[in-house]
Formats: structure tokens, C-alpha cells, sequence
């Protein structure tokens, strides 16, 4: 009778059990098919072993034929091979990789901005056996950045264009040291917003010129010790009135460096390399390389070669090594006419 009655208890407790082990089986599910991301999770071949709905949903396929494939079956190479490698940093380190702003192809063509997220998975001795990733799309939100960028940027070609009415002699100078910095940052692999920050930096690099009395800065021939020290003067005024507002990235420091040198022969406050942020060196050589290559009101242009020599002759002692090194090679992929002569640099 007591042995019926703990067998009957037994029975209960499994069916108890089983039916708990259903519910969240099924709440797991759940979540899996109705989340709007992107959820996966792979071996430690990298290998999809199983997706959610919205995953398969991407490529027009069901969750099961998704299994076994790898990124390569999905995505361009290049950001398949991306993909490959952050997995495999998870699965040797055991680290998670959290946030990770990507930009992706789509199989139609159309470019997404997702934020993914990677964890490694363990059994139960904690080893790790493969990795679950979460995607999620934030194109509106990437679209919604770049408009007010877009916005930030266009003002500040306003603000650029009354320095070029004021002073028509450097007329899309600004913008040609732009695209010149542009050119070397991405060849330093700086990412997409840190090249858009050096491009604002760049676009109101010499604004404090707007203070600067025309006949100084439109003198033809040569400059007195006061006209040059007034004209200088210009990166303490642009700093003064970029200093006082709040900007998410070193643009008022930036400005206020790009005079200065390696050495310490720049100005206005001389500045050793340690202090110079790398910014402001791309700015420098940015400017050299755009104001010897344009005519100026005292003097015809020195030409790319002169350029050239002077940022070879200065390297690592006025100039960035490495900076200098992409600018020239962007410089000579493009030779004979400086690059950013050949880009429409008036809108
Ligand atoms: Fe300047
Ligand atoms: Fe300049």
C-alpha cells in the first residue's frame, strides 16, 4: 500500500515536471518566433545550427533551412569574413561582443545599420560550444543621425560660404582640406562617424578668418611681422567662439591645434607632439598639402611636388610619419592633379 502510494507520488511529480519543462520549452519559442531581432545560434564551426523566425524571415526561408549554413551563404564575403572573426573571438576568449554597430548588405540590395550583439554559449563545466548572437535593426535611428548630420554639415557650408564671399582667394579651401582629410582617415581605418566629426572640424578649421580685415588677408606680396601675427590670430578667435559650446567630439581642440607642429614650432601655443590630438595632425597636413597646391593672393601655387617634398622633408618632425605616409600615397594614387582638385568642392 505505501509503495502505491510513493509510486503514485513519483508519477505525479515527473508529469509535474514534464509539463513545466513544455512550458517554458514553449515560452522559449515564444520568444524566439515573436521578437523582432534577428536571433541565432551557431557551433564552434560557426556553423547557423538554429534561428528564429525573423532571422529566416530576412532571407525568405523557413528556420530549418537555414541549419548547417554559414554567414558566407548570406552575406558579401568581406562582411561574412567579419562576422567569421568576431565569432571565433568569442569562442576562444569567452567574451561577449555587446552592441556592435555594423553596417550590412542585404540579399536586395539595400544597405541596413544593425547592432549586434555575440555571447559565447557553455555546457555545464563552462566550456564554451558555440555562440548566440542577437541582431537588431536600427536603420531609422541611423537615418534619423545622419539627417541631423546632414543638417549640422550644411550649416556649417553656410558659415563657410560668408568666409569665402569675405575672402574669395580662398575660395574652397575649407572644403578641399575636407576632402583631403576625409582621404587620409579613411586610410587610417577611422570609422564612418569619426570621419564625418574630422570633416566638421575641417570644414570650420579657419572660420576665425572671418574677423581678419580683408586687405590683410587679400594682401598680395609680402606680409609684415603684424599682418602675419594678426592673420595668425585667426585660431584664437575660431577657438574662442567654438570653445564655449558643447560638442561630442574634440573640434574646438582640433581647430585650435592645426597650426601647431610636431616640433614645437607651431602656434599660438607651441605645442610638443604628445599634446597634439591626432585630429589636429590630419588637419595640419590636410592644410599644408591644399594651401601649396592653390594659388594664393601673394603667390602662384607651388605645385604637388613642392607639397610633397616639404611633408617627405618634415615627417616625424613637423608632421605625422603615418599621416604624412597616407596622404601621399592617396596623393600619388590619384597623380598627376591633386585629388581634391578633381572633386566638385563648391557645394
Ligand atoms: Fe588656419
Ligand atoms: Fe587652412
Amino acid at each position: 500500500m505505501k509503495a502505491k502510494k510513493s509510486k503514485t507520488k513519483c508519477k505525479s511529480y515527473y508529469k509535474k515536471l514534464k509539463e513545466s519543462f513544455a512550458l517554458e520549452k514553449e515560452l522559449f519559442q515564444n520568444l524566439l518566433d515573436n521578437l523582432p531581432d534577428a536571433i541565432y545560434f551557431k557551433d564552434t564551426k560557426n556553423r547557423l545550427v538554429r534561428v528564429n523566425r525573423f532571422y529566416a524571415e530576412g532571407f525568405n526561408l523557413n528556420p530549418e533551412e537555414i541549419t548547417g549554413k554559414t554567414d558566407f551563404d548570406f552575406f558579401p564575403k568581406e562582411q561574412a569574413q567579419r562576422m567569421f572573426e568576431d565569432d571565433t573571438r568569442v569562442l576562444k576568449t569567452g567574451e561577449p561582443i555587446i552592441g556592435k554597430i555594423e553596417r550590412t548588405l542585404l540579399p536586395n540590395g539595400t544597405q541596413n545599420c544593425v547592432t549586434t550583439t555575440k555571447i559565447p554559449v557553455k555546457n555545464r563545466k563552462g566550456q564554451v560550444i558555440g555562440t548566440m548572437g542577437i541582431t537588431r535593426d536600427i536603420t531609422v535611428y541611423d537615418q534619423l543621425e545622419k539627417n541631423r548630420l546632414d543638417m549640422v554639415m550644411n550649416s556649417l557650408k553656410v558659415l563657410d560660404r560668408v568666409l569665402e564671399v569675405k575672402d574669395p582667394y580662398t575660395f574652397g579651401h575649407t572644403r578641399r582640406v575636407s576632402i583631403i582629410a576625409e582621404g587620409i582617415a579613411k586610410g587610417l581605418g577611422w570609422d564612418e562617424n569619426r570621419v564625418l566629426e574630422l570633416k566638421m572640424s575641417a570644414e570650420l578649421h579657419d572660420i576665425g578668418k572671418i574677423l581678419i580685415p580683408l586687405e590683410i588677408l587679400n594682401k598680395p606680396g609680402k606680409l609684415t611681422e603684424l599682418e602675419i601675427r594678426m592673420i595668425r590670430e585667426h585660431v584664437e578667435m575660431c577657438h574662442d567662439m567654438l570653445k564655449r559650446h558643447t560638442f561630442p567630439f574634440p573640434l574646438p581642440e582640433a581647430i585650435y591645434q592645426h597650426h601647431e607642429r610636431l616640433d614645437g614650432t607651431g602656434y599660438p601655443r607651441g605645442l610638443s607632439a604628445k599634446r597634439i590630438i591626432p585630429e589636429a595632425r590630419i588637419l595640419a597636413v590636410s592644410d599644408v598639402l591644399e594651401a601649396m597646391t592653390f594659388h594664393r593672393p601673394y603667390r602662384a601655387a607651388l605645385g604637388l611636388k613642392k607639397a610633397i617634398k616639404e611633408l617627405e622633408d618634415n615627417a616625424g618632425s613637423k608632421y605625422d610619419q603615418d599621416i604624412v605616409k597616407i596622404a601621399i600615397k592617396i596623393t600619388r594614387e590619384k597623380a598627376p592633379t591633386p585629388f581634391w582638385l578633381n572633386q566638385d568642392s563648391t557645394v
